[in-house]
């Protein structure tokens, strides 16, 4: 068994909110879309990478705007805009100022996440499917202990690699790095393999230098969704009483790639 996250209920720390939304329900491009963002959307030629772009910012912008018990209304959203770093990370603006909120975005097989801050601690946030994983990306990816909690969840498998990977990549979002990183220089411990679908359990990541970034991973179907970010807090807090997530099928337009 690998090492454990800390299971203690955790009150205090930074406040987060997440929100996630499915492709099927994506608004036409508008006047919710700032100049930018639309000629971004038109420069993209492949459709997936359109709609992707296109649902990612549409969640950002109704996150933040629940967030900020704004309207999301057309004109509310087109003031609220995730403009990307040289890095890829995404900088929150809100009327063409930065704004002092951290914004993490990650979408996968037609769902898109969204998690934003009450400071701007860098966070990570990430989502993954539950999907068959090979040998040699548990090998080359994962580190020695990680390797082990995968070999000791059986039929769980592939729900641990993801799950890890999806930690992982959390992590990476929050040093700003991605994938340029090595992923076994962030090692994540697991509070627990199965808690119950919908509800928010424990996860950490410590990186080779040190730092660790206590967090939260929740699954809902074949949806993982992974968070975390230095210092640690509550769960990220619901913005709806019930997510789009927890009935969402995975849009298998997008599902099938080749197994890594
Ligand atoms: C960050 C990264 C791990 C995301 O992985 P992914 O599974 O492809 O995509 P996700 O949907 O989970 O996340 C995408 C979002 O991550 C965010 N992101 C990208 N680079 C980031 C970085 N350096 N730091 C924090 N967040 C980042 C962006 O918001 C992006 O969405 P956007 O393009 O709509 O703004 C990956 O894109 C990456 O490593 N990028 C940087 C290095 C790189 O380009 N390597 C080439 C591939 S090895």
């Amino acid at each position: 068994m690998m090492r454990e996250a800390a299971t203690t209920m955790t009150t205090t720390g930074l406040a987060t909110w997440w929100l996630a939304r499915g492709e099927d329900d994506l608004p036409a491009p508008g006047e919710w879309l700032t100049a930018a963002e639309r000629s971004r959307a038109e420069g993209l030629r492949f459709a997936k990478r359109r709609t992707d772009f296109l649902l990612s910012r549409w969640t950002l912008k109704l996150t933040v705007a629940k967030v900020l018990g704004w309207p999301d209304d057309s004109a509310n959203l087109a003031r609220i805009e995730g403009r990307t770093a040289p890095s890829g990370a995404p900088q929150l603006h809100i009327d063409d100022r930065l704004a002092g909120h951290s914004v993490s975005l990650s979408d996968r097989a037609g769902c898109s996440i969204c998690l934003v801050t009450a400071d701007t601690t860098p966070v990570g946030c990430d989502v993954e499917l539950v999907e068959p994983r090979s040998d040699a990306f548990v090998r080359d990816y994962l580190t020695d202990a990680e390797r082990r909690l995968v070999g000791a969840a059986g039929l769980d498998r592939h729900k641990a690699a993801n799950l890890i990977w999806s930690a992982k990549e959390s992590a990476l979002k929050v040093l700003g790095t991605g994938l340029r990183r090595d992923t076994r220089s962030v090692e994540v411990a697991l509070a627990e393999l199965n808690p119950a679908q919908r509800t928010w359990s424990q996860l950490e990541v410590r990186t080779n230098e040190g730092a660790v970034f206590p967090g939260w991973w929740r699954q809902s179907g074949a949806f993982l969704v992974t968070v975390c970010w230095p210092g640690g807090g509550p769960s990220p807090a619901p913005l709806e009483a019930e997510s789009p997530i927890d009935t969402m099928r995975p849009s298998h337009r997008w599902v099938d790639r080749p197994i890594r």
